[in-house]
């Protein structure tokens, strides 16, 4: 994969900050846009703008069938059987809200019964279930990490209750860089007779999602952290149970007819979408998907392994324990994102002064307190990295770490060991 020529087409990658260029290493909090997705947003606003489903003049049948469009494509890109199995919400908090809502008012779930989460999940995934545990009775549980930050099979078992309808699970912890093995989980849920939901916010950017082999039956991601535009995300569900689901808001676009005494809604995915959608960023998110896969998902799998192989390494070479990296070693169940504490140093101040140096991280609880508090810290430093990502920019990161190091070193203490890099 030639970084440097894709690289080309991303316009924000080319700015410079405070003297520097910019090394962009906050990927998992957003991911930037290639110059494909800018134009189809601009060229759909140019030429084809028009509200979807209502018109039946030319140019908003143009707008419906390139909304629909996106579905059959985010469809493909899942594996789902059916367009129809595609939900377009906000981002993959509103998926998980619309879900816990539907499943609860469905009665899937209810007073007594539990929700199983870990204790890796992103708040998305774990305040929407609290919310319905304040005001619908239900129980929530959360599955510890071992010490390498991984979710086991055995431990998510034993968690699993008579009382668990449901199993909630990230694919990619967005602290970590965690794996789980969600085909198992969901496999182990099923036979306790959970359903099993996964949030693949963090997994549906670097690796092929395929719905079926994964054996799950709801999930969730986002379209800007894979290269799409925001305010646009999907809930995948398997289409059975999404018939038997009632919506979560209401509104234009999703009923059959309304009368003063009553409401008749559509089907899905009709039914989940009130109020006129994001037509644009769903144009958008296609184009994205299309950009994404034509690069290659071995490649880009190549490139973001190595990367991790990199950074770990150089990490170790250059600071031991004095950089603490969290999560799991190099391999198939870690992926690019290095959340760290630097010994003597605020995370915050960490983010700061790498800042100051064109280096774009990111510090604080990252929507994961339970994690925080699990782990013993109260914020880390988190880098995270991505197709457009260089081995040059980690290693700009860990010379400007070093800076910082120095710059904390307390009075009268000798320097560090010089950087290899
Ligand atoms: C694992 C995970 N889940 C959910 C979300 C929420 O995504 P969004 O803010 O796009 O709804 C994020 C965002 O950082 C995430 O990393």
């Amino acid at each position: 994969m030639d970084v440097a020529r894709l690289r080309e087409d991303f316009p924000v990658l080319r700015r410079e900050f405070h003297g520097h260029p910019l090394a962009y290493l906050d990927s998992a909090a957003t991911s930037q846009k290639p110059n494909a997705v800018i134009e189809a947003v601009s060229e759909f606003y140019r030429e084809h703008n028009a509200n979807v489903h209502r018109g039946v003049y030319a140019l908003s049948e143009e707008a419906t069938d390139l909304y629909e469009g996106a579905r059959e494509r985010v469809a493909r890109f899942l594996h789902a059987g059916d367009p129809s199995e595609i939900v377009f919400t906000r981002g993959t908090t509103e998926s998980l809200n619309l879900l816990s809502h539907a499943l609860v008012r469905s009665g899937r779930i209810g007073r007594g019964e539990r929700v199983l989460t870990t204790v890796l999940d992103h708040h998305s995934n774990i305040v929407p279930w609290q919310l319905q545990q304040t005001y619908s009775g239900i129980g929530l549980d959360f599955v510890d990490i071992d010490e390498d930050g991984r979710v086991g099979g055995e431990a998510f078992e034993a968690a699993l209750t008579p009382a668990t309808r449901v199993a909630t699970f990230a694919h990619v912890s967005n602290v970590l860089g965690t794996v789980l093995p969600v085909a198992e989980l969901a496999e182990r849920a099923h036979g306790k007779g959970a359903l099993a939901i996964v949030d693949a916010a963090q997994s549906a950017p670097h690796r092929p999602i395929d719905v079926g082999a994964l054996g799950v039956d709801f999930l969730a991601f986002s379209g800007h952290k894979v290269l799409g535009p925001t305010g646009i995300g999907v809930l995948w569900g398997r289409g059975e149970l999404l018939a038997e689901l009632p919506p979560f808001m209401g509104g234009g676009e999703m009923i059959r007819e309304v009368h003063q005494d009553g409401v008749r809604f559509r089907e899905p995915p009709a039914r989940f979408e009130a109020g006129t959608p994001p037509i644009a960023e769903a144009v958008g998110l296609r184009a994205a998907l299309d950009y994404l896969e034509g690069v290659g998902w071995e490649e880009l799998m190549a490139h973001e392994r190595s990367l991790t192989e990199h950074t770990l390494r150089v990490a170790r070479e250059r600071f031991g324990d004095r950089l603490r990296i969290y999560g799991p070693p190099p391999g198939p169940d870690r992926d690019a994102i290095f959340s760290f504490t630097l010994e003597g140093a605020h995370p915050h101040d960490v983010a700061s002064l790498l800042d100051a140096d064109g280096v774009a991280i990111r510090s604080g609880h990252h929507c994961a307190q339970p994690l925080m508090e699990r782990l013993g810290v109260p914020a880390l430093s988190r880098a995270s990295a991505y197709l457009y990502t260089l081995p040059e920019e980690i290693d700009r990161m860990m010379a400007s770490l070093g800076r910082v190091e120095e710059l904390f070193r307390p009075r009268g203490t000798t320097a560090r060991t010089p950087s290899p890099v």
